[in-house]
């Protein structure tokens, strides 16, 4: 099957974050971050939405699975020669933040954890794979969490500076892609995994996921600006989770409700990192909530910033498609990512109840394009299943394909309709700790890595049927699917 042509350059890979595969919790002096402390299993959200949830530890009651992870930091050769095997361009990952510093407001960087990194980067090199990295991606040092009470605290934006200036310093001449926050707007429906508000500490007061985001997005342009004004030719990225949002019907209510849904859960904190500005429909948004402008504590100087450093391109996820409808009370819901929403009767959902869209991967695409004219990355995409190995130690995992297959024909087709697209990097590349179950069982890799819920297994590395078939996409630069 042939699509159209992708761009010589195209920026084939896979993606992961450092909490979710990792592992080595504690070594080398790394500090407790924020997911070492979210339980796993279905109830992992449960838990964490409880009013007195504190961040503490309970391992009498609970097993912490980003503790172990993958144990990637003790195999990352041979995952990164497996990722070298399959012909990866790229390969997006996260620094852990508590490794280079472990409490998040420490004066000097921890060593150790740099040469880590110094590592995995040399390893990528090695192979011609260009690291993409994610500066912050849901692992914030526990410590910011805990005394400072997450991003709603403007000293955040310091401790972030000195994270971001000290990554970037450090790596700038290896590593052209960055992104500054990872789903940066997720925080509209579940502010515990990018801004460290959970009930607790606030995440049920509006304001303060706002007062979050001016922090983050002030963060943003100064991690933007550091990085050029150490090499001009960087490309650093926002990062936002894009779920094409369709009207239930053809009633304006409904049609209206989608394009207030689209500003508020798409496009609000992009407007913000890609034009350097809030948009006209700000106060419109807030009032939603009862706030207004002067509710949130910003500066001339801080917009100022944010204006001057814009970001260089949209970095997104695409797993799935949503439905806005509000005429009718009852609806049959699905899940999603961090929010779930109604049911989509033309679409069959994932063994999780994501809704399964290709075609709406073409369309956010085209909208993200027209809005922005700056180039894309989708730097995350896939289907988490529930796959068996089998006697001979192999997964025959069809159904990965086939998703894959048809969420890159749509990319070919949106290159077709002229959108600049620069690459893709498939989520969880290789099998790894789910964010929003903390669940090994939920697989979105090429390659099956023997460890259980319960963190039981070999750790051994396995390829499945989706590693040959991606290898050889890659290889015919996206003409054979
Ligand atoms: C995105 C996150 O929301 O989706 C990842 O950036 C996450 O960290 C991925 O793992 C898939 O979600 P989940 O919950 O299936 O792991």
């Amino acid at each position: 099957m042939t699509v159209q042509q992708f761009p010589k350059d195209f920026l084939w890979g896979g993606a992961t974050a450092a909490n979710q595969l990792e592992g080595a919790y504690q070594e080398d002096g790394k500090g407790l971050s924020l997911p070492d402390v979210l339980p796993g299993g279905k109830e992992r959200m449960t838990v964490v939405n409880q009013p007195d949830f504190d961040f503490s530890l309970n391992e009498d009651k609970y097993f912490y699975p980003n503790h172990i992870g993958i144990d990637h930091y003790h195999h990352f050769k041979e995952d990164i020669a497996l990722f070298a095997e399959m012909g990866f361009k790229c390969y997006r990952f996260s620094i852990a933040w508590s490794r280079i510093f472990p409490n998040g407001d420490d004066q000097e960087p921890n060593e150790a954890g740099l040469k880590f990194y110094d590592d995995l980067i040399a390893e990528c090199l090695k192979y011609n794979i260009e690291p993409v990295i994610t500066i912050s991606h849901y692992e914030l040092p526990l410590n910011l969490v805990k005394k400072y009470g997450g991003w709603k605290n403007k000293q955040l934006i310091d401790f972030y500076e000195q994270f971001a200036r000290t990554v970037l310093t450090r790596y700038h001449d290896q590593v052209k892609y960055w992104m500054t926050f990872n789903e940066i707007n997720s925080a509209a429906h579940f502010p515990i995994m990018s801004q460290g508000l959970a009930v607790s500490n606030g995440a049920t007061d509006k304001k303060n996921i706002f007062q979050a985001w001016h922090n983050q997005f002030v963060a943003s342009a100064k991690a933007v600006k550091i990085g050029h004004e150490l090499d001009a030719n960087l490309q650093i990225g926002c990062m936002i989770l894009y779920a094409t949002t369709y009207s239930y019907d053809a009633n304006p209510v409904n049609q209206t409700a989608t394009m207030k849904a689209n500003q508020e859960n798409n496009f609000f904190c992009a407007d913000v990192q890609v034009r350097g500005h809030y948009p006209a429909y700000t106060a419109s948004l807030l009032a939603k909530y009862n706030l207004q402008p002067q509710d949130i504590d910003y500066t001339d100087a801080e917009l100022d910033l944010i204006a001057q450093y814009p970001v260089d391109y949209i970095g997104f996820s695409y797993y799935m498609s949503a439905v806005e409808e509000v005429t009718q009370a009852n609806h049959e819901s699905v899940k999603g990512n961090l929010m779930g929403g109604v049911r989509n009767p033309f679409l069959k959902t994932s063994d999780w109840g994501w809704q399964i869209d290709p075609a709406g991967l073409r369309i956010a695409l085209n909208q993200l394009y027209d809005r922005y004219q700056k180039p894309l990355f989708i730097v995350e995409n896939g289907l988490g299943a529930k796959d068996q190995l089998d006697e001979n130690n192999y997964v025959a995992d069809d159904y990965r394909i086939d998703y894959l297959r048809q969420h890159i024909q749509a990319i070919g087709e949106a290159l077709d309709d002229g959108v600049d697209v620069m690459g893709y990097t498939p989520w969880g590349c290789i099998d790894l700790v789910s964010a929003s179950t903390g669940e090994m069982s939920k697989r979105y890799g090429f390659i099956y890595v023997d460890v259980d819920d319960a963190g039981h297994g070999t750790f051994n590395r396995y390829k499945k049927k989706s590693f040959a078939w991606y290898q050889q996409v890659i290889a015919s630069n996206g003409a054979n699917l």
